[in-house]
């Protein structure tokens, strides 16, 4: 389930210790996948038509992955009613680090989750693209998004002038290191890693790179959270399809995927779940 608050069902009596996104699989906690759809700014009400469809087609799907899909924020309410009864969960792109006040043409963490939302996308390369989004201020959106009660995914990821000049892991430690405040403990946490050559462009690393990338990930989370750091979903994002979501999705430390623009039709969302391991 996503969301704090959430899937703190009988096998996890004690609640937020025990990482809610797991089954006990032989005694052994195993991540189960998550597949996320970010819309950005795409979907007018007859987006809410994809949704429907994705519900119909998870039918059958509901053990294999957790399914989130982030709209704009004008159709979360909608598509909350939209995916009722279903595994599909819905989610933000962004929230203002504040609850409320005088900040025009913004929109809350606590909105998000008033409107429906269990998530947040946090940190997106367009928002630092586009709004001036530093390490420091997508901090304080994680701690809204904490205080709401909403699951963070945040975004990080190097441009290729970066991986080309041989600091693509050494730009993601700064981010995470800068972006995740004190104060948010592992269970609040998802982690997206997305290249910004990767994003919209058809371009994906090698699986040998993300792999790799993932690893990193994985080793400076161990650092952070301790044993906590087993329990974060890290998922991949940048030019996933359903022709290349198997392979990456196989890759080691790969839990999941921040899906762009296969997830604005259901049939290619749903083969892309469908592509995930069962865990
Ligand atoms: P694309 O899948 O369109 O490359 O977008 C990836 C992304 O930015 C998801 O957040």
């Amino acid at each position: 389930m996503i969301g704090r608050g959430e899937g703190r069902g009988k096998a996890f009596p004690k609640g937020r210790d025990k990482p809610r996104n797991h089954q006990f699989v032989g005694g052994d906690f195993r991540m189960r996948m998550l597949l996320a759809g970010n819309w950005k700014m795409n979907g007018l009400k007859t987006a809410l038509a994809e949704i429907r469809a994705l519900k119909r087609g998870l039918v059958d799907e509901t053990a294999r992955a957790d399914v989130l899909v982030c709209p704009p924020a004008t159709l979360i309410m909608e598509a909350a009613k939209a995916a009722e009864g279903s595994p599909i969960a819905i989610g933000g792109q962004d929230c203002h680090a504040l609850a409320s006040g005088a900040y025009t043409g913004d929109v809350s963490a606590e909105m998000l989750r008033d409107a429906g939302a269990t998530a947040v996308i946090l940190g997106h390369s367009e928002r630092r693209q586009y709004h001036g989004e530093t390490n420091p201020i997508v901090a304080g959106k994680m701690k809204a998004a904490r205080r709401a009660g909403l699951m963070a995914i945040l975004c990080v990821g190097e441009s290729d002038k970066e991986r080309e000049a041989g600091h693509a892991i050494r730009v993601v430690a700064q981010q995470l290191e800068a972006s995740i405040p004190p104060e948010l403990g592992a269970s609040d946490l998802t982690i997206a890693y997305e290249p910004i050559w990767a994003i919209g462009t058809g371009k994906t690393p090698t699986t040998a790179d993300i792999g790799e990338m993932h690893a990193a990930i994985r080793a400076m989370l161990g650092k952070r959270f301790s044993a906590g750091g087993e329990t974060i979903r890290v998922l991949y994002g940048g030019s996933v399809k359903p022709d290349n979501a198997a392979e990456i999705l196989a890759v080691p430390n790969v839990d999941g995927a921040l899906v762009g623009g296969a997830s604005l039709k259901a049939a290619d969302f749903l083969a892309i779940i469908r592509a995930a391991p069962r865990r």
